[in-house]
């Protein structure tokens, strides 16, 4: 009897229980509405890409929520997060490290064919988990007091290893991402033991132990210490544009740029770009993030601020940069740096590239 009269409170209260519940979602479900957001997890930071998110909010009522750190401490807190992780979107430079996230599991496909339509294949992730948002090369910067036209012209990066660069070749350390994900395209043209021969005379070729970065090597190659550096083509935009100062402006006037490997698969290109995060809680409007920083008004001023190429054909690249002409990019798929990743690390170390 007891039992029964329990049950029949129960069953009482249950419509009221249920009407307090859908209350709840109710009342969460407009507040989603009021407060549109995309959260960006990033470790690019460029004070233009502020500009951008602003204009994103501008266009579209979202707004954008930066959390900002190296690619390691954002890996750290994607883990400690889980599944709860207010992260929407991951946007970063290089392959190698939008592979790395992706290889963790931190991404999902982007279903975007709006995206997919601009994006070649060879700029994404292997399942599309990521795709480039902009390009970058990485050149050979030359002082043309030190290097002749002969030497130069339709150089390869594979000629790096001759003896004529002997004690004439500056670039950055190992453990650089863009230096790995250059060893990982040779890698996946060459074969690891070709890359390996390659790689064991190249170090052996350095002016320098590496030290420094990018720009460190252009104003080596200015300041004659060295012959030729190897180096990202935006270094030589912010240079020349006057916003690495007056030093770097002049260091910029006194070096040339060549593309390698011009007459075969074309020089080595490399990528800032984005993924959407696994947990994302703001799907949609990470997949509008993305396809926003694909837009023509994005694409130009990312190209605009940041001196890379753009990925929409549409936009031309900064005056500075197109400045230095068209040329052949290698086709090879950016997804290639991530996958031979390990491979290209471990060989780097066994030729004592420090
Ligand atoms: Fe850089």
């Amino acid at each position: 009897m007891k039992i029964n009269k329990l049950l029949l409170l129960a069953l009482l209260l249950l419509p009221i229980a249920l009407m307090f519940l859908i209350n709840e979602s109710v009342s969460l479900e407009s507040k989603d509405i009021k407060d549109e957001v995309v959260n960006v997890y990033t470790s690019r930071h460029y004070d233009a890409d502020e500009l951008l998110y602003d204009e994103f909010t501008k266009e579209t009522g979202i707004k954008v929520n930066i959390i900002s750190g190296k690619g390691s401490a954002l890996i750290e807190r994607l883990k400690a997060e889980g599944i709860n992780s207010p992260g929407d979107i991951l946007f970063t430079v290089d392959a190698g490290n939008l592979s790395n996230f992706q290889k963790q599991g931190f991404l999902q496909p982007i279903q975007s064919e709006k995206i997919k339509k601009i994006v070649p294949k060879e700029l994404r992730g292997e399942n599309d988990e990521w795709v480039a948002v902009a390009k970058r090369a990485r050149v050979i910067f030359f002082n043309p007091e030190l290097v002749s036209e002969a030497e130069i012209k339709d150089i390869n990066y594979e000629d790096l290893k001759n003896d004529i660069w002997n004690d004439r070749i500056v670039i950055r350390s190992s453990s650089n991402m863009y230096n790995q994900s250059l060893v990982a395209s040779l890698i996946s043209n060459l074969g690891i033991d070709e890359t390996e021969k390659w790689a064991k005379k190249l170090v052996e070729n350095f002016s320098r132990k590496p030290q420094g970065n990018d720009r460190s090597q252009i104003m080596a190659v200015a300041n004659k210490e060295a012959s030729i550096a190897i180096a990202n083509t935006y270094y030589i935009g912010i240079m020349l544009s006057g916003k690495g100062g007056e030093e770097q402006l002049e260091a910029a006037k006194k070096v040339k740029i060549a593309f390698p490997n011009q007459k075969n698969r074309g020089t080595h290109i490399n990528i800032s770009g984005g993924g959407i995060l696994k947990h994302a809680p703001n799907k949609e409007n990470a997949e509008k993030f993305l396809e926003f920083l694909l837009s023509e008004k994005a694409q130009s001023h990312i190209v605009n601020n940041t001196f890379e190429y753009p990925v929409l054909g549409t936009v031309k690249p900064h005056p500075i940069i197109n400045n230095f002409g068209e040329f052949k990019m290698d086709k090879t798929s950016v997804a290639d740096f991530g996958k031979f990743n390990p491979d290209a690390v471990k060989l780097m170390d066994r030729v004592n590239w420090q």
